[in-house]
C-alpha cells in the first residue's frame, strides 16, 4: 500500500518536472552536458525509514555538498577552537568562488565558500590513513554505503579549478594554509568529485539531523558538537548569496552543489535531498529549489 507521503511526493515530482529554467553548471566540462530531464527527491527520517520519488538512484557528483561533511570531520579532528581560529563563521554575502577572505589576515569567511572548505580540507588529518581516504569513508559512513570518486570529473576539475588554485595560493600565504597547497587542492577537488545518488544525500543529511549517529546503521560519525556548528554554518552560509532567500523561504539549514543536488536538514527529525541538474544563478538546482519549498510549506517544517 502507497503511504500519503509516496503519494504527496509523486504529485509534486510530476508538478514540478514542469519547471524548465537553468542549466547544468558550465564550469566543469564533464558535467555541461548533464540531462536536465533527471529529477529525483527523497527524504530520510532520523528512524531510517526512506520516502524516494524519480531518479533516486542516479548518481552525480557530491559537488559542495561535500562541504559540510569535511567541515564535520574537521571540526573533530582539530577541536571547534582551531577550526576557527582558521575559518570564521560568517555569510559572505558574496557567490561561492569568491575571494571572501578578511584583509588582515585571510580568514575565509565561512567553510561553505570555496576558499573556507578548501582550508577545511587542510584542517582535515593526514595521518596512517591517507586524508582523501578518510574524507570518503567519512561520507560513506553518512550514506550508510561506500561511495565511490569518479575519475572523469576530478579530472575535469583538476583541468579548470584554477580560480581554486588561486584560492590556495592566496591561503597559503596568508599561513591559513600551513602545508603545500597542491595536496590539499587534489583532496578538495577528490571530495567534489564522491559520487551520491539522492538516496545517499537523503541519508547524509538525516545523519546530521540525528544528531551525527547514521541513522540505519547506528554509527556515530559526527560528534554533536561538530553537528551543531555544521547545521549553524548551514543556515547561514550554505545557500551563498542566496541564503537569506532560502532561509526565509524555507527556514532550514541547507547546502547545495553544483552537480544538482541539494539537501535540507530538520533537526532531531529528517533529512531532505533533491537532485535535478539545471542550476540558477547561485549555483543551485531550480526544481531543488522549488520542492524543498513546497515540501516546507506543506509539511510545516520552516523551523525560524
Ligand atoms: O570548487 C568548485 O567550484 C566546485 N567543485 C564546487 C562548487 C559548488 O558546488 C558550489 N555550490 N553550489
Amino acid at each position: 500500500m502507497r503511504s500519503p507521503i509516496a503519494d504527496y511526493l509523486s504529485q509534486l515530482h510530476g508538478d514540478l518536472l514542469k519547471l524548465t529554467a537553468g542549466r547544468p553548471y558550465q564550469g566543469i566540462p564533464a558535467m555541461a552536458g548533464a540531462d536536465t530531464s533527471k529529477f529525483a527527491i527523497a527524504l530520510a527520517t532520523v528512524d531510517g525509514h526512506v520516502y524516494k520519488v524519480g531518479d533516486a538512484g542516479l548518481e552525480f557528483s557530491i559537488q559542495s555538498i561535500s562541504k559540510p561533511f569535511s567541515y564535520g570531520l574537521a571540526l573533530d579532528d582539530q577541536g571547534l577552537a582551531a577550526v576557527d581560529a582558521k575559518i570564521d563563521v560568517e555569510p559572505s554575502g558574496d557567490a561561492f568562488n569568491e575571494i571572501s577572505l578578511a584583509r588582515e589576515t585571510g580568514r575565509p569567511a565561512n567553510a561553505m565558500i570555496n576558499a573556507g572548505a578548501i582550508a577545511t580540507v587542510s584542517l582535515v588529518k593526514d595521518a596512517e590513513t591517507p586524508r582523501f581516504a578518510r574524507i570518503l569513508e567519512q561520507f560513506s559512513l553518512c550514506a550508510g554505503r561506500e561511495l565511490h570518486l569518479s575519475e572523469t570529473i576530478y579530472a575535469s576539475e583538476a583541468l579548470t579549478g584554477h580560480r581554486n588554485r588561486a584560492l590556495a595560493y592566496l591561503l597559503r600565504s596568508f599561513g591559513i594554509i600551513e602545508t603545500d597547497p597542491t595536496p590539499v587542492l587534489e583532496d578538495y577537488f577528490k571530495a567534489c568529485s564522491v559520487m551520491v545518488n539522492t538516496e545517499d544525500l537523503a541519508m547524509m543529511a538525516a545523519t546530521l539531523a540525528n544528531g551525527g549517529t547514521q541513522p540505519s546503521t547506528g554509527v556515530q560519525v559526527m560528534s554533536p558538537e561538530a553537528v551543531q556548528r555544521v547545521l549553524s554554518v548551514m543556515t547561514t552560509c550554505g545557500m551563498y548569496d542566496d541564503a537569506g532567500a532560502w532561509i526565509s523561504a524555507v527556514g532550514l539549514p541547507a547546502k547545495s552543489g553544483v552537480g544538482g543536488g541539494l539537501i535540507a536538514v530538520l533537526p532531531g527529525q529528517l533529512g531532505l535531498a533533491v537532485y535535478s541538474p539545471a542550476l540558477d544563478a547561485h549555483g543551485s538546482s531550480v526544481r531543488g529549489l522549488a520542492a524543498s519549498e513546497r515540501i516546507s510549506r506543506d509539511m510545516g517544517l520552516h523551523f525560524v
